[in-house]
């Protein structure tokens, strides 16, 4: 998918936000609801801790409180967002869609609204998809959130999953940007041939949720972990590949990768595959876990807050997640 049509606009993020539930849960707290260790989890996955909504959050709560700060940062009012999507995995309920819980909170009377479902993937799904809106000119601001409350789906019985997993929401105001400047490419894919390997399997159309679907646990998130982690070294680094080539650029040029935040070894691994220094990625699930499509946008915030990226800067976004899904952009920094 490229961008760089001559007739279209130059899209970029102009503004974004992270929000995070105070609530801390450490591997140690882990231990207590599972057998496992501080070690095997730090190790295996370089996870310390992860954040939990708490009862009454729900996905729209902290995907509203991080588009706000993407707004105040664009210095963007809520009546002026002509379209909102939401990237989860986890909305509040089936329907209506947490885009338009979102466009209520904040008051953006004149938007369009609604989810996309990618998983892990989502952000930059949403983010392919709200620029097309703004290159065209269909619109000229769109606001995508990454939203997930994991802890609520996740099993805490299951020690493969459960210690993986953390809440936090993202934002991101795209909007028309400086000619060369903002995305330059976005690859995107899908292999549903791997839906199995990490799903919630009841709840949905196929098995209604009943008394045995309860009963059986089948509301929480199952995963076969180690097919999913040799997808995710392959796929983000294709992916990665295919999005460099597309915008002409090569690995040399980037100052930064932000990968989704899944595992240290699987960062490390994509890292290896793409020939880049270390000093070059960006990691912050040591503190977060992984919190699916919300991962991209808070360490991208993070990087941003820290210093780490520079306006004229080249980074590549990159991510993988359930359907199977893949996706990643390639972008000239400009804020
Ligand atoms: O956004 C996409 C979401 N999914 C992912 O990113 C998942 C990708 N996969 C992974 O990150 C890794 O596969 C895991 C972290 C899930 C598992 O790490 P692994 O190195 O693949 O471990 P394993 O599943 O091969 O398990 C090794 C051993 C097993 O023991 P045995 O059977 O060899 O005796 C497990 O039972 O570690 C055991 N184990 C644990 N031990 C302590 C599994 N989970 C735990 C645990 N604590 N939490």
């Amino acid at each position: 998918m490229k961008l760089m049509v001559s007739n279209l606009r130059a899209v970029g993020i102009v503004g974004l936000g992270a929000w995070l539930p105070e609530q801390k849960i450490t591997n140690h707290d882990l231990m207590k609801l599972v057998d496992t260790s501080d070690q095997w989890i730090l190790t295996r996955t370089g996870i310390s801790e992860r954040r939990k909504a708490s009862a009454e959050e729900a996905a729209s709560d902290l995907g509203t409180k991080a588009a706000q700060k993407a707004l105040a940062m664009a210095k963007v009012k809520a009546e002026d967002v002509d379209l909102i999507i939401v990237a989860t995995v986890t909305p509040d309920m089936f329907f209506p869609a947490t885009a338009c819980l979102v466009q209520k909170n904040l008051g953006a009377v004149k938007a369009a609204a609604f989810d996309l479902s990618a998983a892990c993937s989502g952000f930059l799904y949403a983010l392919a998809v709200g620029s097309q809106f703004v290159a065209t000119g269909a619109y000229d601001t769109v606001l995508v959130v990454a939203a997930e409350v994991l802890t609520k789906i996740v099993n805490w019985e299951d020690r493969h999953s459960c210690i993986l997993f953390g809440d936090g929401a993202g934002a991101a105001v795209l909007q028309a940007v400086e000619k060369d400047t903002g995305f330059l490419s976005f690859d995107l894919g899908a292999d549903g041939t791997g839906g199995d390997l990490l799903k919630v399997p009841a709840g949905g159309s196929r098995k209604p949720a009943c008394q045995e679907t309860v009963q059986n646990k089948e509301h929480f998130l199952v995963m076969s972990g180690n097919e999913v982690f040799k997808f995710a070294v392959k796929a983000m680094a294709d992916t990665s590949l295919k999005a460099l080539e597309k915008a002409g650029l090569s690995q040399e040029d980037l100052a930064c990768l932000i990968p989704h935040q899944a595992n240290t070894r699987i960062i490390e691994a994509v890292r290896k595959r793409l020939g880049l220094p270390a000093e070059k990625v960006f990691i912050n699930l040591d503190r977060y876990g992984n919190m699916s499509s919300a991962s991209i946008p808070v360490a991208l915030a993070e990087a941003v807050e820290k210093g780490y990226l520079h306006k004229g800067d080249l980074l590549l976004l990159v991510g993988f997640g359930a359907g199977l899904t893949w996706g990643s952009a390639v972008m000239k920094w400009v804020v």
